[in-house]
């Protein structure tokens, strides 16, 4: 066998017989695979890293500080504050809310329940459910019956955004806020050039859009008042083109 036999055997037994063999147990052993299972594993692992290492951060914790400083002034003149908190994974704002807060969380991801069950306080121990659930259809919450809805980083992962934003308003009391803390699409440049082009990707593998034109989606959504400013969300310096940041509140 002639030295050019050799490298091409060595590759096909390399690359091209294994290759060969996850498309053949792909397509006759993959719907018994529970894919879409493993992957909400994944995210729910480090969707949970991220939220820990974002809340280290100061930037981010000094932001939502001053983000739910009006639900602490709203705690002293209410005796329970109900408030609907919209994928809220691992718990990352678990800290920010006042100790007479009743919290519903309305997540799709059962997989974030260890997670979240880990980062639950104390003090909140028995005033958090955990809802399985989808920001597009809360119908088991009733019209005008809650003081505030919270969402951070998950108006980029909805499906349908105008359909989240209705029910988010529709469950709301009139008079209270929606608070949110958002990942956005760059102004312009290189970093929007860069979203353009990971989109596809990004949405396949994190369920996320790069560029979400949340302030617009806010205005659509129709609310009495709504009071929103640019921040950055610190990430990674390989991701620095998804650091461009909205919070804000939206009044019904
Ligand atoms: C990037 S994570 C943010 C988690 C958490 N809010 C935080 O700040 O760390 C996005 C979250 O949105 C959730 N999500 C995705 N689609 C959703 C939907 N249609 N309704 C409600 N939550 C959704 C995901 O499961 C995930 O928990």
């Amino acid at each position: 066998m002639s030295e050019s036999d050799l490298i091409c055997q060595s590759y096909l037994i390399r690359y091209v017989l294994p290759l060969f063999i996850i498309i053949i147990c792909w397509k006759y052993f993959g719907k018994y695979i529970q894919f879409s299972k493993f992957h909400d594993k994944i995210v729910a692992y480090v969707t949970n890293r991220i939220a820990l290492s974002l809340n280290k951060s100061k930037y981010v914790s000094t932001l939502k500080e001053d983000l739910f400083q009006p639900l602490h002034y709203l705690s002293k003149t209410e005796s329970k504050l109900k408030i609907v908190e919209i994928g809220a994974g691992s718990g990352a704002n678990f800290k920010y809310y006042p100790d007479n807060s009743e919290i519903i969380c309305v997540e799709p991801n059962g997989c974030f329940n260890p997670y979240f069950r880990e980062n639950l306080p104390k003090r909140l121990q028995d005033k958090v459910k955990f809802v399985i659930g989808r920001a597009e259809d809360m119908g088991k919450i009733k019209t005008g019956s809650v003081d505030a809805v919270v969402c951070t980083l998950v108006l980029c992962s909805v499906d349908d955004q105008a359909q989240s934003l209705a029910e988010i308003k529709r469950i709301l009391k009139p008079g209270r806020n929606f608070y949110f803390f958002e990942h956005v699409a760059a102004p312009s440049g290189l970093s929007k050039l860069c979203q353009y082009l990971i989109k596809g990707l990004w949405w396949r593998v994190g369920h996320c859009r790069t560029f979400s034109d949340t302030k617009q989606i806010v205005k659509e959504a129709d609310f009495s008042s709504i009071d929103t400013k640019q921040c950055r969300v610190p990430v990674p310096i390989f991701v620095r083109f998804m650091k461009f940041g909205l919070v804000g509140t939206a009044t019904k």
